[in-house]
C-alpha cells in the first residue's frame, strides 16, 4: 500500500496519545474511527479532541468550517467491526502492556482488511514481539508519536523484523503526508531514541535529587531555561557544533574529554528506579514546584497545558511546522 491509498483511518483506544491523534487525522481531513472498550472513555475523547479543534480555531489555525468537518468526520464506537472494516490505517494508542497490545491486535486483525496497516503508539515495546502471533505481522510497524501528537511532530517510524520495508515505508510517507517530522529507525530498540534519551536524562535527575544536590524543580528549570532552549531549535549535536567554535563538535569533544569521563565515572550507573519511594518523592517535588510558578507560566495543570500549546504554536510557526 501506498501513503496515497490511506483514506481512511482508526484510532484504537482513546486516551490521551489516541485523542490526540484522532484530532490530528480529523483536522487534516480524514475520516476517523475512534475505538475504545467503554462508551464513557469514547465520550471524554468525544470532549478532548474537539476541544483539541476549538483551541486550533481560536489560534487561527483551522477555520469553523474545517472544525465543523473535522467533528462530522469523527465516528465513536465500541464496536470493532465498525472501526476497522473499512479503514486502511490503524493507529493503536492501547495500554503500555504486551498481554492487551497483543489482544488489542488480535481484535484488529478480525475485523481490519488484510492489507490495512496497524502502527502502534507504544512509547518502547518491541512491536515484533506484540505481532508475534500475528496472522499478519507484515503490517504490524511502531509509530510512536510525543504528546500531544497533533502538535508535537516527531513520529518515530520502527520496522520489527517481522514487517515489510513496505509497511514501514507506507507509515513514514504517510506521517510525512500529515505534515509530521517522522524518523524511521534503521532497526528495533525498546525505547527508540527519544525515550532513551529521556530516560537516560531523567535516572540522572534522579540521582541528583536523591544526593540532595537540588530540588525537582531545579531539574525542570535547569532544562527550561538552559539546554533546552537551545535543543528545542538545533539538538544537542549541533548544538555542541557550535559550542566547539572554530573547532567544531571533533574539537571540542577533545577539549572536554578528561571532564565529559570524570562525570561518566560519577554519574548515575543502576538499572532500576527506586521505585519504593521516587514516585510519591517526586510528585511532592513538582506539587511544590507547581505551588511555585509564576501566574504568567500557570500553576494548575489546564494552565500549563494552555501555556505549553501556546507557546509550542510559536515554536511550530518557527519550525515551519504549521
Ligand atoms: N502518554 C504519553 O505521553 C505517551 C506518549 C507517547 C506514546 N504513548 C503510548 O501510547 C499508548 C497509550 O498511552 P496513553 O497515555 O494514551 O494511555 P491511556 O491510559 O490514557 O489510554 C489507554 C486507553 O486504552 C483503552 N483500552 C484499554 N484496553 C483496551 C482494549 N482492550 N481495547 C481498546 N482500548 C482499550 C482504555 O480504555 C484507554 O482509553 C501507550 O502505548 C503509551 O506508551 C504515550
Amino acid at each position: 500500500m501506498k501513503a496515497t491509498d490511506i483514506k481512511k483511518v482508526a484510532c484504537a483506544a482513546t486516551g490521551v496519545i489516541g485523542s490526540s491523534w484522532a484530532t490530528n487525522f480529523a483536522m487534516k481531513g480524514y475520516p476517523v474511527n475512534v475505538y475504545d472498550i467503554s462508551e464513557e472513555k469514547l465520550e471524554s475523547s468525544r470532549i478532548f479532541v474537539e476541544k483539541n479543534l476549538n483551541y486550533l480555531k481560536e489560534k487561527g489555525l483551522l477555520t469553523q468550517q474545517q472544525v465543523d468537518d473535522a467533528i462530522a468526520n469523527v465516528v465513536y464506537t465500541t464496536d470493532p467491526e465498525v472501526a476497522f472494516h473499512d479503514v486502511q490505517y490503524i493507529q493503536e494508542s492501547g495500554p503500555e502492556n504486551y498481554e492487551i497490545k497483543k489482544k488489542m491486535l488480535a481484535v484488529m486483525e478480525e475485523y481490519a482488511p488484510a492489507d490495512a496497516i496497524i502502527a502502534s503508539s507504544t512509547s518502547g515495546l518491541k512491536v515484533s514481539e506484540i505481532a508475534k502471533d500475528a496472522k499478519h505481522p507484515e503490517r504490524c510497524v511502531g509509530a510512536h508519536p510525543y504528546n500531544p501528537p497533533h502538535m508535537i511532530p516527531l513520529v518515530e517510524v520502527t520496522r520489527p523484523e517481522n514487517a515489510s520495508e513496505e509497511s514501514a515505508q507506507c507509515a513514514y510517507d504517510f506521517y510525512k503526508l500529515l505534515g509530521k517530522e517522522p524518523i524511521l529507525l534503521k532497526k528495533e530498540a525498546l525505547g527508540f531514541i527519544a525515550n532513551r534519551l529521556q530516560i537516560a536524562l531523567w535516572r540522572e535527575a534522579t540521582e541528583l535529587v536523591h544526593r540532595g544536590v537540588c530540588t525537582v524543580e531545579d531539574i525542570d528549570r535547569s532544562i527550561v531555561f538552559g539546554p533546552g532552549l537551545r535543543w528545542a531549535l538545533i539538538g544537542p549535536g549541533i548544538g555542541f557544533q557550535l559550542s566547539g567554535g572554530p573547532v567544531g563538535i571533533e574539537g571540542l569533544l577533545h577539549h572536554l574529554e578528561p571532564s565529559w569521563n570524570l562525570w561518566l565515572d560519577d554519574m548515575a550507573d543502576w538499572h532500576a528506579f527506586p521505585y519504593e519511594t521516587w514516585p510519591a518523592d517526586v510528585q511532592k517535588g513538582i506539587d511544590e514546584e507547581k505551588a511555585n510558578r509564576d501566574e504568567y507560566y500557570g500553576q494548575t495543570d489546564d494552565e500549563i497545558i494552555r501555556y505549553r500549546d501556546d507557546a509550542l504554536l510559536q515554536l511550530l510557526k518557527i519550525h515551519k511546522k504549521l
